[in-house]
């Protein structure tokens, strides 16, 4: 059941408050929002034909690692595909044009989600509506990032411990935005949104869950994956795609996501292309992470050792 205190104000792209800080977050107080807005059924449109998106995508995909992921070109036409069938309602795609203009690298991240969780999702989902449906979450996982203020997002020096705070609140707040969009707190959407960051072993976050839903996990993976390989603020360098999905392995064998997603991962890493069934681990670690890292250290505290 869900309860949780907001720490931080929960507001749409268009400035209505939905929750201050300090709400008691229920099933009630929920519904009582969520019904409380009469626009509903807003209009949708295809993700990918949204502004620039299939353009973005295609230059993002055509750069390393993931030009060797997707190395194929009917591979990526049959996914572009199905990713054209993914329809999102519009304030949500706007949420897009928010991250392109002020953010470019969580506008690049959510895309990159978005097809990278689409690809696994194809290998570890037999049932192609349910593909779709996890489709359509990639792109809104980090829809609370609209709460966070721009210069905690973009902070390069450890963040206070009220500020990591603040950037936990975007699970919550994608929780709540999604829930009011769609009218529909069951929508994965909205389960995705929440508990992405939640691991396992019980160590993520908002709640400590143990995470144990695969639909979800398929998006952590990627999120985790993309987070990795890419330079973020807090980390000038990105991780080498090996230290990556070594960085990633040592998580499954800690037991925080889950194995299968990560050895489908490994294997559209692989040149050869392996079903992901026939990869076999090597215990052995041969990537340096970057050493200019300042993420998990909390200003003034010492490391912690939870992943974004
Ligand atoms: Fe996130
Ligand atoms: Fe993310």
């Amino acid at each position: 059941m869900l309860k949780l205190t907001l720490q931080h104000s929960i507001r749409t792209l268009d400035n209505q408050l939905l929750f201050p800080p300090d709400t008691l977050l229920t099933k009630e107080t929920l519904d009582a929002v969520i019904y409380s807005h009469r626009a509903y059924p807003y209009p949708t449109y295809s993700l990918l034909l949204y502004g620039s998106v299939k353009g973005d995508c295609l230059n993002f995909l055509s750069t390393p690692p993931y030009d060797t992921i997707f190395l194929d070109k009917k591979q990526i036409n049959d996914l572009l595909n199905l990713l054209e069938t993914v329809h999102l309602y519009t304030p949500i795609l706007e949420s897009l044009d928010y991250f392109k203009q002020h953010d470019f690298y969580t506008y690049a991240h959510i895309l990159m989600v978005f097809v990278l969780s689409t690809l696994l999702a194809k290998d570890l989902i037999p049932d192609y509506q349910e593909c779709i449906q996890l489709s359509a979450t990639g792109p809104t996982h980090d829809i609370g990032k609209i709460c966070v203020p721009l210069n905690i997002l973009k902070k390069t020096t450890p963040l206070t411990k009220s500020e990591r705070g603040f950037i936990e609140h975007h699970a919550t707040a994608g929780y709540v935005l999604l829930s009011y969009y769609y009218k529909d707190i069951q929508n994965l959407a909205c389960e995705v949104a929440l508990s992405h960051h939640e691991r396992r072993d019980g160590s993520g976050y908002p709640r400590g869950i143990l995470l144990k839903d695969p639909m979800v996990e398929i998006i952590a993976v990627s999120d985790i994956y993309d987070a990795l390989i890419k330079p973020r603020p807090y980390r000038p360098t990105a991780y080498d795609n090996r230290a990556a999905l070594e960085e990633i392995t040592a998580m499954a064998e800690q037991n925080k996501i889950r194995w299968d997603v990560v050895k489908a991962l490994i294997a559209h890493n692989r040149k050869s292309k392996p079903h992901y069934k026939e990869i076999r681990i090597s215990a052995e670690k041969r990537g340096t992470p970057p050493s200019d890292n300042v993420y998990g250290i909390i200003a003034g505290e010492e490391k912690t050792d939870s992943k974004d």
